[in-house]
Parts: C-alpha cells; sequence; structure tokens
C-alpha cells in the first residue's frame, strides 16, 4: 500500500474513535449503539492504544468499574440515558447504581490487557493499570465457570444469543425456535431507524431476545438460577475460544506479575477448556460446531463460531485444517471470512450474522493462525480485511460477496482493527507465547 493511503486510513481511523469517545468510554457508533458494550471497548483499547496509553487503559477500567458484585461484566453499560436504543435500562431493570443489561459477551478483556501491556512504552504504568484488572478479570473468569458450566465440562454456555456477540447467527435457531415468542411485553424496536431491516435480525428473532430478557428478570438476575432456568443453553466454540485464550493470557501476566496462585487458576481454566474443546470437532464439516447443552447435539451450522476458534491455542493440526477451510471459503466470497458459509442455504449476505464479515473476527482468527505459523491465510485475511475498508470506508460489516458496507457507520472497532491490521503488517502478529 502507498505510504499516503496508509497515513489516510490511519486518519480516518483516528477520527471515527475521536468522534465516538466520551471520555471515558467509546461507543460502537453514534445513534445505533449510544453506550458502552463490553467486548467492542475492550478491542477498541487495543486501537486506542497507539497513540493514547492512558486512554486504552481507561477504556477496560472503566468496564470493569461496573462489574457486577458476583464477578460479572455486563454486555452494556448504560452511561447516560438515550432513548434511542432498544432494550434500554427501563427493560432490564437490573437495580445497578449506573444500570446495566443483566447478561454477559465474550471475554477478550485478558487477552486485551496483555497486549496492552505487551506494548507499553511506559512499563511502569502499564503494570500499576494492569493489577486491579487483572484480579478483575480473574473474577469474571470464575464467575464463568461457576456459573455458566455448573455440571463442571470445562466449557461455559451462552443463555442468551446477546451474548456470544453473534445476536442472529444462524446456530441459534434451532435452540431458539424452543423459545416461546408470546406473553411478552409490548416493545417497539428502535434498531431499525439506524440501518435497513433487511440488514439486522427478524421481529421473530427479537420477540425471543426479548423473551428471555424478561425470564431472566423474572428469576432477579440472580445468576446462580439463570442458567439451569434457560431454555436456550448453547456452548459456542468461539466464545469458549476467546475465554480460553484471555484465561491463557492472564495466567502468562500474572506469572510476569508475580501472581502465581490467580496464574495457576487461569492456567487451569484455559488447560481444561481446551481438552473439552475438542468435543466440539467435526471431522466432516472440517471444523468446530456449536453444541446445544439441552439436547447434547453439536449445532449443522458451519458458521465463524467454530473458525474463531483458532483464537484459542488449540493444537497445530486443528489450525491446519482451519486454516484450509477458510481458504475454502475463500474460493466462495470475494473477501474473507464470512460470518456463515456462503454453500449453506441458510447463508445470507447482508443480515448481520448470518453471513456478514466483521473485522474483529477477522484480526482475532488471523491473530491465532498466525500464532500457529499459518502465516499465509493470516496474511490474506489481514490484507482482505484493508481491503475492504479501502472500498466500502469503517462500517459494522460488510457483504462478503459484493463488499457492500453493511449496519451502522462510522464504526468504532472497525476503525481500531484497522489500525491493529496497519500495525501489525509486516510485523509478527499473535505472539501469545
Ligand atoms: C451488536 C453486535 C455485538 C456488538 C454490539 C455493539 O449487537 O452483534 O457483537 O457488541 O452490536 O457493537
Amino acid at each position: 500500500m502507498e505510504p499516503a493511503e496508509r497515513a489516510a486510513l490511519v486518519e480516518n481511523a483516528l477520527a471515527i474513535l475521536r468522534e465516538n469517545d466520551r471520555g471515558a468510554y467509546t461507543v460502537p457508533t453514534r445513534g445505533l449503539y449510544p453506550f458502552q458494550w463490553n467486548w467492542d471497548s475492550c478491542l477498541t483499547a487495543l486501537g486506542l492504544g497507539h497513540h493514547d496509553e492512558d486512554r486504552a487503559w481507561r477504556e477496560i477500567e472503566t468496564l470493569f468499574g461496573h462489574q457486577w458484585p458476583d464477578g460479572m461484566v455486563p454486555h452494556i453499560v448504560f452511561h447516560v440515558p438515550d432513548d434511542g436504543y432498544f432494550p434500554g435500562p427501563d427493560v432490564w431493570r437490573t437495580k445497578r447504581p449506573v444500570p446495566t443489561s443483566g447478561i454477559t459477551q465474550p471475554a477478550v478483556a485478558g487477552f486485551a490487557v496483555r497486549r496492552l501491556f505487551e506494548r507499553a512504552r511506559d512499563p511502569a504504568m502499564a503494570a500499576a493499570r494492569a493489577r486491579p484488572l487483572l484480579a478483575a478479570i480473574d473474577r469474571w473468569h470464575q464467575w464463568f465457570f461457576a456459573h455458566r458450566d455448573p455440571a463442571g465440562e470445562g466449557l461455559v454456555a451462552i443463555i442468551h444469543p446477546w451474548e456470544s456477540g453473534r445476536d442472529n447467527s444462524i446456530d441459534w435457531d434451532e435452540a431458539l425456535a424452543r423459545v416461546p415468542r408470546d406473553g411478552i411485553e409490548p416493545y417497539a424496536r428502535r434498531d431499525l431507524q439506524h440501518a435497513d431491516a433487511a440488514h439486522r435480525p427478524t421481529d421473530a428473532d427479537y420477540d425471543r431476545f426479548v423473551w428471555l430478557l424478561e425470564r431472566f428478570r423474572g428469576l432477579g438476575w440472580d445468576n446462580a438460577r439463570l442458567h439451569d432456568a434457560s431454555p436456550f443453553q448453547v456452548v459456542d466454540p468461539g466464545f469458549n475460544a476467546i475465554l480460553i485464550r484471555s484465561c491463557h493470557d492472564l495466567a502468562a501476566l500474572a506469572e510476569r506479575l508475580g501472581d502465581d496462585e490467580l496464574a495457576a487458576r487461569n492456567r487451569a481454566f484455559a488447560e481444561r477448556g481446551l481438552a473439552a474443546l475438542e468435543s466440539l470437532w467435526s471431522e466432516a464439516a472440517g471444523q468446530y460446531l456449536a453444541c446445544d447443552r439441552t439436547t447434547g447435539r453439536l449445532v449443522e451450522s458451519c458458521s465463524i463460531g467454530g473458525l474463531l476458534a483458532a483464537f484459542a491455542p488449540i493444537p497445530a493440526r486443528r489450525a491446519e485444517a482451519l486454516g484450509r477451510r477458510i481458504a475454502a471459503l475463500g474460493e466462495r466470497a470475494g473477501h474473507l471470512v464470512p460470518s456463515h458459509d456462503p454453500a449453506d442455504a441458510r447463508f445470507d449476505a447482508r443480515r448481520y450474522w448470518r453471513g456478514p464479515i466483521w473485522l474483529i473476527c477477522n484480526y482475532m482468527i488471523a491473530d491465532g493462525l498466525a500464532a500457529a505459523g499459518e502465516d499465509v491465510i493470516a496474511r490474506r485475511i489481514g490484507a482482505d480485511s484493508i481491503d475492504l475498508i479501502g472500498k466500502s470506508g469503517f462500517a459494522e460489516y460488510y457483504d462478503p460477496l459484493t463488499a457492500e458496507p453493511c449496519g451502522g457507520g462510522r464504526f468504532t472497532w472497525t476503525a481500531a482493527m484497522v489500525l491493529e491490521f496497519l500495525k501489525t503488517t509486516g510485523e509478527q502478529p499473535g505472539d501469545r507465547g
């Protein structure tokens, strides 16, 4: 890429981060998502860190300032009222001092904090900022295994599709169909005022999302009861891989900072998780698949959830197979990595998590594959990501067949990931030690 072109991309990405900065946290995009989202913030911190380390740490500190007493870190923090979003605090009713949602999101904080720490230009400042976060993230990890893996299988379940971060993935269709739609309070969607309905989840999906929310609210958001009471319990390989990677990275960081007990606990979580992840491998599909915990069966749905497993330190032969699988997807899609296999009749090129490309997934997959020595495919994913931005700007997600921008515009984590991809071009990304 020409230096001028690169400089323009960086300038644009920084402008988006500034535009969406609310001082101590960043909103994903104006209008559509006016609050702080959990995994958005952790990944955004990496982008912020290139130019302002203090601000990067603050992004994650703000999120953890709203950790629940039981250890959960909520998926949304409603810092300031804004009635442009549904469901808002009046629907969640979690009774937190600053309102939050009542469910969680992919646990990418352990990874983000280690990376910020290792890149820090001021190691003393980084150590001082990392220590309290280390303890808070460890509490969150313990919360996951206590409340989302009550039988001690080594893998956690999500109990709401929103927890996965991949809201309307085809992976959830079967389990979600068992969730009722009736008896919910009347509501009005707000997302359709900001984005094209053809790019968003359907009304049937939304009814069920709301039904689950009301079910959990009816149980007083008591996490000791929610897992078993949920008709939706799915073990997502992507979600677990992110948690495993974060446990692994937190352990490495704790060792550096001299907390051996915390390191040993997180190392054990990661090892147990990795061993259990094997049960989600499908030889026929050539990738990992989700498992419906209520039926005990693997879900026949080749989505990006199974490819995100590459983010965890999986065995080399698995990383190699995922690399092959992604290369095959590249023959069916103009750009990598589609969130669902275009060969599947249920694939929908523009509908949110049922086909489109998301740069955060590209980043995590490329990082893991590079660490596993799968450099060629990792570089292709990075190049495709930058190419998409050049063609279609900083959108929320992209049609993998036409590169058309979809969803919201001027999107924070897309901008952060571009800074990351540009930074790691030509370097060795994915050092996970
Ligand atoms: C959507 C995405 C989710 C993200 C949120 C804010 O709900 O599915 O992953 O965290 O938007 O960007």
